[in-house]
């Protein structure tokens, strides 16, 4: 197996690569910074000695950056755990004019396992979406009219806590994504699914948080696993002959799990494609 992680530079994205480089298969690590993939590397290497590993250096704020790596990986992997995501500032925009937490998490996936889909062609492969916690995004719904969350006041009244639920928006944008890549893509040997690692410490996707908010996160690391256990269900939905041509599913702990109802629509997982499309420069039809 030749897979492609992104995020891979620490947090859950480096624990996912590590196990699977344990288990024999080839790694390509992305990282946004050159040296810090590096050195997600050389870890990794010193981990698993024998490590067959490569890297790739893309800003998956870019979407230039993330088509050139869609077009421009060889040999074509044939798994993907889309992984790399952050909690921006809501203000924090791409020199694409994107939003940040948007542009990372939500359309940079969209560009990539698009970009990877139609180069793959009829597969076999395998991609995996690293979403959230089910439960929690099913009261942050995306606004199909605000994608970019431009009316901050709906994203509650704590100004703390805004920046993480528009990241829930971007995390149910990802099962959005995942179930409308999967009904276009039944006809092939590529599944998609997405899944929830579990909420897990020793990770770098906090360190934008302020005041109550990071009170709360800080209150809760004691009781909370670290990475390795969050690399589980991706590594699994990567790998486990239990889940060969499932698709269109999404897991927790290994347990096929259903999200909210905003997700699983069908006409507005297609007006999440569609906009996509639009924003990304990219034909509505894959
Ligand atoms: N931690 C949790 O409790 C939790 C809970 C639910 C879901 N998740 C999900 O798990 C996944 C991994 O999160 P984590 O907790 O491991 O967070 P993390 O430690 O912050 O890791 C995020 C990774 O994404 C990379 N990244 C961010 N922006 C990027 C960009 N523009 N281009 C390329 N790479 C970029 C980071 O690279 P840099 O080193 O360059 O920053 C880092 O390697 C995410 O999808 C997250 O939504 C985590």
């Amino acid at each position: 197996m030749r897979a492609l992680v992104t995020g891979s530079t620490g947090g859950i994205g480096e624990a996912i690569a590590r196990r699977l480089a344990a288990a024999g298969h080839t790694v390509i690590l992305v990282g946004r910074d050159g040296e810090r993939a590096d050195a997600a590397r050389r870890r990794i290497a010193a981990a698993v000695p024998g490590a067959d590993l490569a890297r790739e250096v893309a800003d998956l704020s870019l979407m230039a950056a993330v088509r050139d790596l869609g077009e421009r990986l060889d040999p074509l992997p044939d798994t993907v755990i889309s992984n790399a995501a952050v909690v921006a500032p809501l203000s924090a925009t791409t020199p694409e004019g994107l939003q940040l937490t948007f542009a990372t998490n939500h359309l940079a996936p969209y560009v990539l396992l698009r970009t990877l889909a139609a180069r793959i062609d009829a597969g076999p492969a395998r991609f995996v979406i690293v979403g959230a916690a089910p439960r929690a995004l099913a009261r942050v719904p995306v606004d199909l009219d605000d994608l970019q969350f431009r009316d901050v006041r709906t994203l509650g009244p704590l100004a703390s806590f805004r920046p993480f639920a528009a990241y829930g928006r971007t995390k149910n944008m990802n099962a959005m994504f995942g179930y409308a890549l999967a009904r276009r893509l039944a006809d092939t040997g590529i599944t998609v699914n997405g899944g929830h690692p579990g909420i897990v410490k020793q990770t770098g996707l906090g360190r934008h948080a302020r005041g109550a908010f990071s009170a709360f996160t800080t209150l809760l690391n004691p009781f909370v696993p670290g990475v390795d256990y969050g690399a589980d269900n991706p590594c699994w939905l990567a790998t486990a002959s239990e889940v060969e041509g499932v698709s269109g599913r999404y897991f927790v702990r290994r347990k096929e799990v259903p999200t909210a109802p905003h997700t699983t629509d069908v006409a507005r997982q297609d007006r999440l494609w569609e906009s996509s499309a639009a924003l990304a420069g990219l034909p509505v039809a894959l």
